[in-house]
């Protein structure tokens, strides 16, 4: 049986593990609304993710990501939320995200998050060396997921079967596959 959770699916996951292709697909599926939350700093803002942590810095960032995270999950049923990957980091939105849905946390090998990240230009936090950062970074947040409700390995997997575990999941607290 399929349980739909009542509130949000909030997608979180490292860089490169899939959270916005999934999450359009999940939000098609479920007639739900998509909302990527990088996405939403950038029209907040007013300008792209890479220009706001050179111009104003990292902890700027984190502070605006906090601000449009609440924002976003105080409006948040009927929605499907695709994180950034470093939006675990703060306490605050962990506990935000717990009580606002169902968290969904997507893994992939390393290998798999290289050759999705390897030549993109938006991730200032790879600075244009993403074979080093990567696993370094990766090792730095191996516990950062572990707070959510799932945990879903997307590696060789489909978009759609991605989805159908999630949502033969999303009523099964501490499942993973
Ligand atoms: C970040 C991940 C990015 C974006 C920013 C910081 C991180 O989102 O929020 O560059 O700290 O992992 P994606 O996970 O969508 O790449």
């Amino acid at each position: 049986m399929i349980v739909l959770p009542e509130k949000a699916i909030i997608l979180v996951g490292f860089m490169g593990t899939g959270k916005s292709t999934v999450a359009e697909r999940l939000a098609a599926e479920l007639g739900w609304r998509k909302l990527d939350l990088d996405q939403a700093i950038e029209d907040d803002q007013g300008c792209s993710i890479p220009e706001l942590f050179s111009s104003r810095g990292e902890a700027y960032f984190r502070q605006v990501e906090t601000d449009v995270l609440k924002r976003t999950l105080e409006e948040s049923r009927e929605v499907v939320v695709a994180t950034g990957g470093g939006a675990v980091l703060a306490e605050a939105n962990r506990e935000a995200m717990l009580a606002s849905g169902t968290v969904v946390a997507l893994t992939a090998s390393v290998e798999t998050i290289l050759d999705r990240v390897q030549n993109d230009p938006n991730r200032p936090l790879l600075k244009g060396n993403a074979a080093e950062s990567v696993p370094q970074l990766l090792e730095a947040r191996k516990h950062a997921y572990d707070f959510a409700h799932l945990r879903i390995d997307t590696t060789n997997r489909s978009v759609d079967e991605i989805v159908r575990l999630i949502l033969d999941g999303a009523g099964n607290s501490g499942t993973t596959a």
